[in-house]
């Protein structure tokens, strides 16, 4: 019997139980294999920190959000792991290979255990949707749904008081949250990383939405820059992969935009509250498919590969091509959209 140990690492997101729920039903049921979790993702398996993962512990998951294993952003290859002590640790407990659930950092850092000799699949994860080999990442469609409720509120306000109001969604290399909440909540300008956009440019169409006499609706994504910056904003140091913590353009924007313009500008940094709570629907539909299909990876041994989304189909991608790319926003959906700004 395989035994395989599930992780999920990185910043968390809706659907990740309902991946651990579908890897368990499918593997116990049709494959055989039998499972442990190790506890606040690279970490657990690292120290040997594990819970017990059977068809009773995963019962009614798929609908809970957050990750029952915990998670954090400790690489595998920190101070006390590497590549000798996992592979002590998968044998003390009687692990052959291992499932890790994850962003790119989760998956560069699998990618790199699998060169070392580790048995190990992926599943791809993230709320910004930009993993290049996947068509779409569970927790998106919750972020979106989210931050679309969030432009609804805003803009019931805004128009009381007649004030500008800018939204700011998370969105570090690529503008999908901001791009689809925006479309789906009439948003009058929408600002991506992919995308700069002059503060001129930007005042012209809140200026425009204020003469027809509408309270203008800003959408933001926290990876955004203006063309004299040349990083996305951050004043919180690092995160746990060294990458800066984003975060809080739209507070810079609201005042420029009060005082090009003269229109009273609030600002709302939506923050962890696109990560948290249940998935939609299709998020748990697409989490639970993958889950059950990552337990095929490890029955046909296919070591080094993630799965994904292609159109409507599970495939196989190998952690080379997953993360070759990110998924951007391309410039022709963009314009698509920008032509109904202001
Ligand atoms: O990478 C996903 C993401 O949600 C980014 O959009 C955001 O910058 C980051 O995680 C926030 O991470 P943390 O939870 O560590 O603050």
């Amino acid at each position: 019997m395989t035994r395989i140990g599930i992780l999920t690492s990185g910043g968390d997101c809706p659907g990740l139980n309902a991946v651990i729920r579908g890897a368990v039903l499918k593997g116990e049921t049709v494959h055989g294999q039998d499972f442990v979790g190790f506890l606040d993702g690279w970490r657990g398996l690292v120290d040997g920190d594990v819970m017990a993962l059977d068809r009773s512990s995963v019962r009614g998951l798929s609908h809970q959000g957050g990750t029952i294993l915990g998670t954090s952003r400790v690489g595998p290859y920190c101070e006390r792991g590497g590549p000798e002590v996992i592979r002590g640790r998968m044998a003390e407990l009687g692990v052959d290979a291992i499932i890790a659930i994850g962003g790119e950092g989760t998956a560069s850092a699998s990618k790199r255990l699998f060169a070392d000799g580790i048995d190990i699949v992926g599943v791809p994860k993230t709320i910004d949707n930009d993993l290049d080999a996947t068509d779409y990442t569970f927790g998106f469609d919750t972020a979106v749904e989210i931050a679309t409720e969030a432009i609804d509120r805003l803009r019931t306000t805004g128009n009381s008081h007649k004030r500008c109001m800018v939204l700011e969604v998370m969105g570090r290399h690529a503008g999908w949250i901001a791009l689809h909440s925006g479309i789906a909540g009439g948003a009058h300008a929408i600002l991506i990383p992919e995308q700069p956009e002059t503060i001129e440019q930007i005042c012209e169409w809140v200026s425009s939405v204020r003469d027809r006499g509408r309270s203008p609706m800003v959408v933001v994504a926290e990876g955004f820059t203006l063309p004299h910056m040349d990083s996305a904003h951050s004043t919180k140091g690092l995160d746990g992969f060294n990458r800066p913590r984003l975060g809080g353009i739209a507070e810079v924007l609201a005042p420029e935009i009060e005082a090009r313009t003269g229109v009273e500008t609030r600002a709302t940094v939506l923050g962890h509250i696109q990560r948290g709570g249940s998935p939609t629907g299709f998020d748990r539909v697409l989490a639970t498919r993958l889950g059950m299909a990552a337990t095929d990876v490890v029955a046909d041994a296919e070591w080094g590969h993630m799965v994904a989304l292609r159109g409507t189909d599970i495939v196989r991608v190998g952690f080379d091509d997953a993360l070759a790319n990110h998924k951007t926003v391309p410039d022709a959906q963009y314009q698509e959209v920008r032509v109904i700004f202001g």
